[in-house]
């Protein structure tokens, strides 16, 4: 393992990405610490989007570098990146909603889920099988959804149905998660819930966040860090607090 030497899960050096004249991503130098939840936030086409998807490879960057883990992995196409263990949720497929929230983990941990009528009616489990019911069972203790194990996705609730992305995230054997606006669409008090959920995983298991969310009247409590993007730019960074009384994050959102 590379990581815990690096205080650092993921580290852009003056990434840029240009779409033509416009400039989407300019010169942005982040920082992200490991086992923390980190928000990206700014105003509609302040460049979020392009940021994420320039250091998860989608984008190939006009300028700067990616460091995930201690690894440069500036242009490495997405599937590398993921494998690396750089995921974001929309990347791992869409929880199986006819599947119960067992078989959606076994599934992307790569066992007998993906053939759960064979596994059902056949209990030969192979020693990697069970192994990987195990494995599921800790990682669904750890985001709140173990007493459900056999329900069927599709009657989970919208806070529980999040939940089982980023379980399903964690058992790629995902290192940094990035949330594009996983609030977005839920009603203030789901928003909340998955918020504490997400910030609770963080004392029980090896992740780290990037959250990217405009929403910040819900989700700013939540984040360890923040960083204001405008334009293109960082414009602040800090606390939570710090950043909710910059003045310029003040003229943003307010002014
Ligand atoms: N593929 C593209 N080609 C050209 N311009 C693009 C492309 N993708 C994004 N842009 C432009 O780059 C800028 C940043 O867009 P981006 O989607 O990254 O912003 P964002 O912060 O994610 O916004 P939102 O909050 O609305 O999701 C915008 O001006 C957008 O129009
Ligand atoms: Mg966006």
């Amino acid at each position: 393992m590379s990581g815990p030497n690096n205080k650092y899960i993921l580290e852009t050096h003056d990434l840029t990405k240009a779409f033509g004249g416009l400039v989407a991503v300019n010169h942005v130098n982040i920082k992200l610490e490991r086992n923390k939840m980190t928000m990206l936030m700014g105003p509609n086409g302040a460049g979020k989007t392009t940021f994420v998807n320039v250091c998860t490879g989608v984008l190939k960057p006009t300028k700067g570098r990616v460091i995930f883990d201690g690894i440069d992995i500036t242009g490495w196409e997405p599937h590398k990146v993921y494998e690396a263990g750089f995921v974001r949720t929309f990347q791992v497929p869409e929880p199986f909603l006819g599947l119960t929230v067992l078989d959606n983990v076994l599934v992307a941990l790569g066992g007998s889920g993906e053939n759960p009528i064979k596994a059902a009616i056949k209990p030969l489990w192979i020693k990697e099988e069970k192994e990987h019911i195990k494995r599921a069972f800790e990682i669904l203790e750890k985001v709140g959804l173990a007493d459900h194990w056999d329900k069927v996705a599709s009657s989970l609730g919208a806070g529980q149905l999040k939940m089982l992305e980023v379980a399903r995230a964690l058992a790629t054997g995902a290192k940094l998660i990035a949330l594009d606006e996983p609030i977005g669409g839920t009603d203030p008090a789901y928003a909340g819930e998955i918020l504490s959920y997400i910030k609770g995983l963080l004392k029980v298991w090896d992740v780290s966040f990037l959250l990217i969310e405009h929403r910040i009247d819900i989700a700013l409590p939540f984040a360890d860090y923040v960083y204001v993007m405008d334009r293109g730019t960082v414009i602040a960074e800090g606390s939570p607090d710090e950043v909710a009384n910059n003045p310029k994050v003040i003229e943003i959102y307010i002014g």
